[in-house]
């Protein structure tokens, strides 16, 4: 059996930052399952799909092959890491991510990525869903305003013009939609360790986590 590590949180709050840094403490590959729902949106959106056509959805979702390299998302050979982040992406993602048909394709291919390595998985329903057997799970949350602001700081360093005002209003809403769509919404598994990032640096949180994790 693989080594697996669930953690789960809304938007914003540091999962693929401190996921991505106990990877490679602990060797494990980094599998970014939000990625995979952008990658869903953006290649739906680039096509023109809306999310009610879910026959076409579906269609082109199968044809997509995905993989992790280095912690970035490859879709059919191609790395789409900076385009899956954008404002655009952001906002359409939580209703491609609502639809049931959609989310069985992606929890199989997570499912496979996760017997083939030693993973850590970062998502919305990990502990609960994905890998319900997970050796570890965490659930790591922020106040809003927190996660918002994190967010912003981390465009402003990309240059990308954006505004406080409007991230804090997408990471609401995308709370809202995640945590009360009927298929696999947001919540902690019953045994996961809840972590509350507010006030903590990247350190502190890795250095919590680490003291749970034994390879
Ligand atoms: O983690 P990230 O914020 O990039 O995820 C983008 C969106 O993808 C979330 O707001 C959520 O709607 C969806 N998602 C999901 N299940 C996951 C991971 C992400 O529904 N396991």
């Amino acid at each position: 059996m693989k080594l697996a590590v669930a953690i789960d949180g809304p938007a914003g709050a540091g999962k693929s930052t401190i996921a991505k840094i106990l990877g490679k403490k602990f060797d494990l590959m980094y599998i970014n399952t939000g990625a995979m729902y952008r990658a869903v949106t953006f290649v739906a959106m680039k096509n023109n799909i809306a999310p009610t056509d879910i026959e076409t959805l579906c269609s082109e979702v199968k044809k997509m092959e995905m993989h992790f390299e280095n912690d970035e998302l490859y879709l059919n050979g191609e790395n789409i890491n900076d385009r899956l982040t954008l404002p655009d992406i952001s906002k359409n993602v939580s209703e491609y991510a609502a639809i049931k048909e959609v989310r069985t394709l992606l929890v199989d291919l997570q499912r496979n990525m996760a017997q083939k390595y030693d993973s850590i998985m970062d998502g919305r329903d990990i502990g609960t869903v994905v890998l319900k057997d997970a050796k570890y799970k965490f659930f790591l949350t922020a106040t809003p305003e927190e996660r918002a602001d994190r967010r912003y700081k981390e465009f402003k360093e990309k240059h990308l013009d954006v505004k406080y005002e409007d991230i804090l209003e997408d990471i609401k809403k995308r709370d809202y939609y995640d945590t009360h769509r009927e298929v696999d919404p947001l919540r902690k598994a019953d045994d996961a360790v809840q972590i509350d990032t507010t006030g903590l640096d990247i350190d502190g949180v890795v250095n919590k986590i680490s003291k749970y994790i034994v390879k």
